[in-house]
């Protein structure tokens, strides 16, 4: 078997808002990689940076210092079509799949927004029915639905459906589950390790919670206050944490406690 792969890399990646008494440090000087073929799970209380590392790593946002490398390439300032290009590897899911859809749109047309993308209508077709496939749904029992038609579980998994319309070589799901209840969510976590199994998907996890982290994690980064206070496999952060964060927030997990 050839090593792991590393399919992204950040380099002292700071984000700053504000200025003077305003200034916020959101992500301090991080230095991070992303394995191809692997769930990397960002985990830290609220605040502690991770949607701005994530919106950095979209490049949605940019960064204040630092460089971002994907597949050997610097991304870091990207703009134009070199920016859309990117957005074709690189697909993200956001916590609320309510307020991501268009209440009037169906799930075809949702989806089919990436049809001028793709071209051709029948192949846009057979990669919609793909998308929905690799999350467990069938086109003939959602594509002509609205999202109040849906159940939460049903949407979350279309809003993967879409980002896997562009075949992404990288998925980001920012607090996807969070929303959904205790089964719905373990069903969501469920759907991104049959990528990760079946595609050989890359993704990067964002969540609160270290119980999610240690149930779908290859890999864990330990956010506080914009700082990356711990890296390292899954088992090694959440069996044998080094930093006192990571224990603290261990502890909130009762029950991953008891089976430590
Ligand atoms: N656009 C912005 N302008 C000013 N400050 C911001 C902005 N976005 C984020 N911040 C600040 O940066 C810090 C990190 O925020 P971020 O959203 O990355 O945290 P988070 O870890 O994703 O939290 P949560 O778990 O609540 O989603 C917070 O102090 C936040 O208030
Ligand atoms: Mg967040």
């Amino acid at each position: 078997m050839s090593d792991p792969k590393v399919i992204f890399r950040g380099t002292g990646v700071t984000r700053r808002f504000g200025r003077g008494k305003n200034l916020v440090e959101a992500v301090k000087n991080v230095d991070f990689t992303l394995t191809e073929g692997q769930i990397t799970t960002v985990v830290g209380e609220s605040g502690s940076g991770k949607s701005t590392l994530a919106r950095m790593v979209l490049r949605l946002l940019p960064v204040s210092e630092g460089t971002l490398e994907f597949n050997g390439t610097d991304v870091t300032t990207i703009t134009g079509s070199a920016r859309a290009d990117y957005w074709k590897d690189v697909q993200a899911v956001f916590q609320d799949p309510f307020s991501a859809f268009n209440q009037f749109f169906t799930v075809r047309r949702l989806l089919s927004r990436s049809f001028r993308l793709l071209g051709e209508r029948a192949a846009a077709e057979a990669r919609m029915e793909e998308a929905l496939n690799h999350v467990g749904l069938f086109g003939a029992d959602v594509l002509d639905r609205f999202p109040h038609q849906l159940s939460g579980g049903q949407r979350q998994r279309v809003m993967i459906a879409r980002a896997l319309m562009m075949q992404p070589k990288l998925l980001i799901a920012d607090e996807a589950t969070s929303m959904l209840d205790a089964s719905l969510r373990v069903n969501i976590l469920n759907v991104l390790t049959d990528l990760r199994d079946t595609l050989g998907m890359t993704i990067l996890f964002i969540t609160h919670d270290i119980g999610q982290a240690n149930y779908i994690a290859d890999q864990v980064l330990v956010m506080e206050h914009g700082e990356m206070v711990e890296q390292g496999p899954a088992d090694k952060v959440i069996f044998d944490p080094q930093h006192e964060y990571t224990r603290r927030l261990l502890s909130d997990v009762p029950r991953l406690n008891q089976s430590a």
